[in-house]
């Protein structure tokens, strides 16, 4: 049998994969279960990633995200329902025949390898032609900007030069889809940010399917053309990076998108139907009546969501003293051009996030306060389930 001969430049084949029946690299999850026993770590997941996506799943730790990538993988068996690769229904077929390629945050190099070995490693396994190794390994080092490091073992690099040697691994065999699984999470905040730059790029470049494993928000919002949002094992909301921070499905998405955590509190619905306010404690907020659920009722127990940044500092005279959230400042963080401040009042605890130039001076911890917020920015959730309470969703489950 003559030996397999790779695809030439663009990186991203045009000719089908010879292992696979479409060139389509979606990836599609339909109510896929995962449990141990009788622990259920998935529970009916449905997720239609397209060709050429970067989906990032995340959430916090525990919540199944590595569990979902390694099914995708086929390092796991999928407990119940149907998991397709382009157009095939990959359940039951081994990694290796998936024509996808996992990046994991540990990196494992081969220690005793070089650079160049390690790249060359997953195609010399699989028998390709010496002088189509060395020219692919060339052009993943010149992508990746390795070129002057191929004669280096991985101990003489830095972890962001590891990080690279791990993801051009994955990228000689130019697969239909990657598969990261917290790939930045041992590298420092500024590498982080340097590598999450990087990724974007190459992502650009090859116009694979990527779906990306982090618990960081601000790496699921930079990355993502959708964020798949998991807890407990259910998705709670896909969607772009902006509909989940400007339209959270629920408290959970609410609290776990943005940072700091839009502020919730616990409040009940009043006023009436044409200047609707909520009270939380002795705070008034108005909202929107039109943003409001038709058959919401005055009493209503729901949960106010307000951005940090959605807060504003009321002039001691300003007009309707009564609205707003009336407190004390208990911590002033000061960041360079913006404050984070803690402000307790009778409400519980909030978070503002002003600029530094709009603070009166002196101020400091101690200092009385009334904060207000837009009715436009005001979020509301129901006070029992935490679904989003919006025009035209129902007031009650
Ligand atoms: N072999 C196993 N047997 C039983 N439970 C398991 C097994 N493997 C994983 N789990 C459980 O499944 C849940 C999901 O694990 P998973 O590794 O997918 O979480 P994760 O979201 O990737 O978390 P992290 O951010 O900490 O990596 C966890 O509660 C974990 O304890
Ligand atoms: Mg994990």
């Amino acid at each position: 049998m003559p030996p397999p001969t790779l695809p030439p430049l663009p990186l991203r084949p045009a000719a089908p994969a010879p292992n696979i029946g479409s060139d389509m690299a979606t990836v599609e999850l339909r109510g896929v279960c995962k449990s141990y026993g009788a622990v259920h770590v998935v529970r009916g997941v449905d997720l239609a990633i397209a060709d050429g996506e970067f989906l990032v799943l995340v959430g916090p730790s525990g919540c199944g995200k590595s569990t979902v990538l390694r099914m995708i993988a086929g390092l796991e068996e999928v407990t119940e329902g149907e998991l397709r690769i382009g157009d095939r229904d990959v359940r039951g077929v081994v990694p290796r025949d998936r024509d996808i390629a996992m990046v994991f945050q540990s990196y494992a190099l081969y220690p005793h390898m070089t650079v160049r070995e390690n790249l060359a490693f997953g195609l010399r396994v699989r028998k390709f032609p010496k002088e189509d190794i060395a020219t692919r390994v060339q052009e993943v080092a010149a992508v990746l900007e390795l070129d002057l490091l191929l004669d280096r073992l991985p101990k003489e690099l830095s972890g962001g030069q590891r990080q690279r040697v791990a993801m051009g691994r994955a990228m000689v065999r130019r697969p239909k889809a990657f598969l990261f699984d917290e790939p930045l999470s041992n590298l420092d905040a500024a590498l982080r940010s340097q590598m999450r730059v990087e990724i974007k790029r190459l992502h650009r470049e090859l116009g694979a399917t990527m779906v990306y494993v982090t618990h960081d928000q601000v790496e699921a919002m930079t990355l993502a053309d959708r964020i798949a949002l998991l807890h407990q094992g259910t998705l709670q909301q896909v969607g772009r990076p902006d509909e989940l921070y400007d339209r959270p499905a629920n408290t959970f998405v609410a609290g776990f998108i943005g940072s700091p955590a839009m502020n919730l509190l616990d409040g009940t619905l009043g006023g009436d139907r044409d200047t609707p306010v909520v009270c939380a404690a002795d705070a008034v907020i108005p909202v929107l009546a039109d943003g409001l659920p038709a058959d919401l009722a005055a009493g209503a127990r729901v949960r106010l969501g307000v951005r940090p940044h959605d807060l504003a500092l009321a002039d001691a005279g300003a007009a309707s003293p009564a609205v707003g959230f009336r407190g004390t400042v208990e911590v002033v963080e000061p960041l360079g051009w913006e404050v984070h401040l803690h402000v307790r009042g009778e409400f519980g605890t909030l978070t503002a996030r002003l600029e530094r130039s709009v603070l009166p001076a002196p101020f400091g911890a101690g200092q009385p306060v009334r904060l207000v917020v837009d009715p436009s920015k005001v979020h509301l959730f129901d006070g029992e389930s935490g679904r989003r309470l919006e025009a035209g969703s129902p007031g009650r489950v």
